[in-house]
């Protein structure tokens, strides 16, 4: 089976059955020649898909069969986006790709729409968010939300893919800075110091056996921020009610040594919290799994500080995630505030007074960041807002994040 081929079966089953880019390539990567051609021409499709689909529109009269769209996208994406392959080369193994998925009365259709699109510049629409949405590849939406709310310089500069491509570590407390830095510079491991207990890496077989050995973890930069406007003390009673994978929760454990409440809604990721405390020797972790929309009575007035680390669109990640933004609508995401906004409200019940709830997400949208805040601060006047902050996505691996941190009078 070709490298295209192997591409072409994890990009079907991604559009067409809704799975998972990164979990149908750890099944199926091993079988590649090229594994790193096939892995940058699966997240490049995906990533310019928006891009690839008004192209698509524009040279073909009526649209194509679905297998056939892919077909084409990965032609097109291979002509834009990948030096490496000649343009003749990339047609002629496209056109080679369609007789290899059974359709090969369609050659001569791939091989003309190719050649027309690699000879002809196809005009962007004039409307400037219809515009940004194809420069981009983002949706229509997103432009619209984004353009108004934080102006076009920051639109674009979180909009663009960048090629950053360090990992962000954190040492855990039993290990130190000083001991990883003499590892990565006898393994000549590139990296960027962050703060003085994280540094930005590249992601390599060094890296990966100190993480099994729980001396290091990945954690974003604004994750930590986080845990740390949290400001956690010892003696402080700390509950974090979305808790999973267990990132935070973690961090907390560690900087506040007492016990730290972590729930889930899903057992299947309260069993992820398990297996984390476990690579990293954190103890101090209780798990619960616990709908954070329902009242739990044993919570009630119980705790320090809270945390609410909502579900959310995800979009301050986005460019960590080359599909997030396949099938994501207006409505797909519309129902989010309303689940964020019960999580809040069901947890302030749970803050001592003088004690601190804290609001988080990992998203830019208002509606579920600032939004949400001001409606709860609006109908509950016992907590004040102390400290609130939208970070913006950026092209030195800052995630888009936000929080708000309020205490209970
Ligand atoms: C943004 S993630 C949390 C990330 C986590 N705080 C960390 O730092 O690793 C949101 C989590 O909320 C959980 N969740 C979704 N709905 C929930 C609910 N009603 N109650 C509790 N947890 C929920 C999801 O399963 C998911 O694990």
């Amino acid at each position: 089976m070709s490298d295209l081929k192997i591409a072409y079966d994890i990009l079907s089953k991604v559009y067409q059955d809704g799975a998972y880019a990164s979990l149908e390539l750890s099944k199926h990567i091993l079988k590649a020649t090229n594994q790193d051609f096939v892995v940058h021409l699966i997240y490049g499709v995906l990533e310019r898909d928006i891009e690839l689909s008004y192209y698509i529109s524009k040279l073909c009269i009526k649209r194509p069969k679905p297998s056939i769209v892919i077909v084409l996208k990965m032609g097109m994406y291979q002509l834009k986006y990948m030096d490496s392959i000649p343009a003749y080369a990339a047609v002629s193994n496209t056109v080679d790709l369609t007789k290899e998925i059974k359709k090969q009365e369609l050659k001569g259709f791939v091989n003309a729409t190719l050649k027309n699109f690699n000879n002809n510049n196809i005009e962007l629409p004039k409307d400037k968010i219809k515009r940004m949405s194809i420069e981009y590849s983002v949706p229509e939406f997103i432009v619209n939300i984004y353009l108004k709310e934080y102006g076009e310089d920051k639109t674009k500069a979180m909009l663009l893919k960048d090629n950053f491509s360090y990992e962000h570590f954190r040492v855990s407390s039993k290990y130190s800075m000083d001991q990883l830095l003499k590892i990565l510079k006898e393994n000549n491991v590139e990296y960027i110091e962050s703060k003085d207990n994280a540094i930005f890496a590249k992601n390599n077989k060094i890296t990966q056996d100190i993480y099994s050995a729980g001396n290091i973890t990945v954690q974003s930069k604004t994750s930590m921020l986080t845990c740390e406007a949290l400001e956690p003390k010892d003696g402080d009673k700390i509950l974090d009610l979305c808790a999973a994978p267990g990132g935070k929760s973690i961090y907390l454990a560690e900087l506040a040594k007492d016990e730290v409440t972590s729930c889930d809604i899903y057992p299947h990721r309260i069993a992820l919290i398990e297996s984390y405390k476990n690579r990293m020797g954190v103890e101090n972790i209780k798990t619960v799994i616990n709908d954070a929309t329902i009242l739990n009575k044993d919570f009630v007035d119980k705790f320090d500080k809270v945390l609410c680390d909502v579900p959310c669109s995800g979009l301050g990640v986005a460019k960590k995630k080359p599909d997030i933004y396949l099938n994501m609508t207006k409505e797909s995401i519309s129902g989010l505030p309303k689940i964020q906004y019960k999580i809040l409200d069901t947890a302030k019940e749970y803050v001592k007074v003088g004690g601190i709830l804290m609001y988080s997400t990992c998203t830019t949208l208002p509606q579920e960041n600032k939004e949400v805040i001001r409606q709860f601060l609006s109908t509950n006047k016992n907590f004040e807002l102390i400290d609130e902050r939208q970070y913006l996505q950026d092209d030195k691996g800052l995630d888009g994040f936000y929080i708000a941190k309020m205490v209970r009078k």
